[in-house]
């Protein structure tokens, strides 16, 4: 293979300039633009032939940016990739990952299915591994997940004093242990019962000699808002002080801020894996390891790094 070229999805340059930074690759220009009649108009000016493509593209409300993803990945092979990979900062459609209700679409195996015909390897972020337990389940490319807890646990020490780090919900506990001991600090996790989009009721655990420490809620996605809203309320009425969020993906719903607001939540911070303004921890850094050992390693499913 002659080498490796970055291409971002719009919106996702700088990331994949970091990225490339990293790897020793180039960047290639993807022009975009919608027609007059809303189709996509795609042009890629510099040569392929050969090469490892890596398509970068942050996936939070994916379904505007399916199309260009779709099409760049048709494109690059048509124009001479050999490899073409995908790095997913936020992997959409993890939620959906049982049919809750008779004929209602399992969207994460569908999208899984279609980014598995069509790219030879991802990396993305914590992805929400909630009823499946890897990716590998409805993945069938090799897939390394990047942790972000080293990051998180890293901005906590930094930024908070005498943190005690608690998640939301059981759910949370992954994310929850790692960052806290990543950080060499007391952890708890909270009760969750969630009965619909915006209705959610959590109870605190027991907290009793940690009182005069700041509750640092950690989990890997904000929505709605309504979980970290809650278990703020919780600890609040616990004794403890309006709480300090950290999350991975800050999906960041509509009204989610003022539903934070409401429950007392000053700030939240979250990784960049979407382009928000709490967007302050970089995960670029963490992705150019998995993304050499995919190029280079000609890994098989099941055999990547990080699951
Ligand atoms: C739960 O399964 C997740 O880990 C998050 O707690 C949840 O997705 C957050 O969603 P929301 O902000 O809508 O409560």
């Amino acid at each position: 293979m002659k080498s490796t070229v970055v291409i971002a999805l719009p919106g996702d340059e700088p990331l994949a300039e970091a990225l490339s930074e990293s790897l020793g690759g180039i960047v290639a220009m993807l022009e975009y633009r919608r027609f007059p009649d809303g189709e996509s108009y795609l042009r890629i000016h510099d040569s392929l032939d050969d090469s490892s493509v890596v398509i970068v593209a942050r996936l939070a409300r994916p379904d505007p940016k399916i199309p260009a993803l779709m099409f760049a990945a048709d494109l690059v092979r048509d124009l001479g990739a050999a490899r073409v990979g995908l790095v997913a900062p936020y992997l959409p459609y993890m939620r959906q990952d049982a049919r809750f209700k008779p004929g209602e679409a399992l969207t994460s195996a569908s999208f899984a299915r279609w980014i598995s015909s069509h790219f030879d390897w991802l990396v993305t972020v914590d992805p929400h591994l909630h009823r499946y337990e890897s990716l590998d389940e409805i993945y069938t490319i090799p897939s390394a997940v990047i942790p972000a807890a080293p990051a998180l646990a890293d901005w906590i020490l930094t930024n908070v004093q005498r943190p005690v780090v608690i998640g939301p919900d059981a759910e949370s506990t992954q994310w929850v242990e790692a960052v806290a001991t990543h950080a060499g600090l007391p952890w708890r996790v909270m009760r969750k019962q969630r009965f619909g989009d915006h209705d959610v009721r959590i109870a605190a655990p027991d907290l009793s000699g940690l009182e005069q420490r700041t509750a640092v809620l950690v989990d890997d996605i904000v929505s709605s808002g309504t979980t970290l809203a809650r278990a703020a309320e919780a600890l609040i009425e616990a004794g403890l002080g309006p709480p300090q969020c950290v999350a991975v993906h800050g999906l960041f719903g509509k009204d989610s801020r003022n539903t934070l607001a409401a429950a007392g939540i000053g700030k939240v911070v979250c990784t960049d894996s979407v382009d928000v303004a709490e967007g302050v921890i970089q995960v670029a850094p963490l992705f150019a390891p998995a993304v050499l050992s995919m190029i280079e390693g000609n890994m098989t499913q099941g055999d990547a790094p990080g699951r």
